[in-house]
């Protein structure tokens, strides 16, 4: 069974189970004191979820209104819907705190979580231009959030 859980505590497992993902992703690079002080921090979110007791997938997401950056999101293993759910409930958190979008920037050869969030209902709005270590650019994507 899937679950979903804000990340309160720098309890050693989590930090562990959170910075195993990342390391299977070579568009996130993260340590895990990094991870801890997110987990700390007042504006930023740490979400995990868990399947059968394990975590396979996490989002790091930065609140302030009336805006939210992802920072990062990332599943193991891909493709069992553990990313869709995660940004579910990420917009249901936008809705509760009246946010108006959601924005994120993405590495331009990260073709699959390019379109992860196109499906889910981003749209690429601009490039920042040799963004990551001056030599690839940035997709900037955003979602507006919809309150009719
Ligand atoms: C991008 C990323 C987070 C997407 O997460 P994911 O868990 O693989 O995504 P999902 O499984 O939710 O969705 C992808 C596809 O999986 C399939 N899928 C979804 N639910 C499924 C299920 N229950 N069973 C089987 N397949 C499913 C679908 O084809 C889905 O596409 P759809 O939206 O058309 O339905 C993940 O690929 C990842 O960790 N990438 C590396 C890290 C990264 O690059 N992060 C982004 C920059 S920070």
């Amino acid at each position: 069974m899937k679950n979903i859980e804000i990340v309160n505590s720098t309890d050693d497992n989590i930090i562990d189970s959170i910075f195993l993902i990342s390391l299977k992703s070579e568009y996130i690079h993260i340590s895990k004191d990094c991870i801890k002080q997110y987990i700390k921090d007042k504006h930023h979110k740490v979400i995990i979820i868990e399947n059968d007791n394990k975590i396979t997938g996490f989002l790091i997401y930065f609140l302030l209104k009336p805006d939210i950056d992802i920072i990062f999101i990332a599943s193991y293993p891909n493709n069992l819907g553990y990313g869709k759910k995660l940004l579910s409930y990420l917009f249901y958190d936008a809705k509760n705190n009246n946010i108006k979008s959601i924005k994120l920037d993405l590495h331009e050869h990260n073709i699959n979580a390019k379109n992860f969030y196109i499906k889910n209902g981003f749209k690429e709005i601009a490039v920042r231009k040799k963004y990551y270590n001056n030599q690839f650019d940035a997709f900037i994507m955003e979602k507006e959030i919809n309150y009719n």
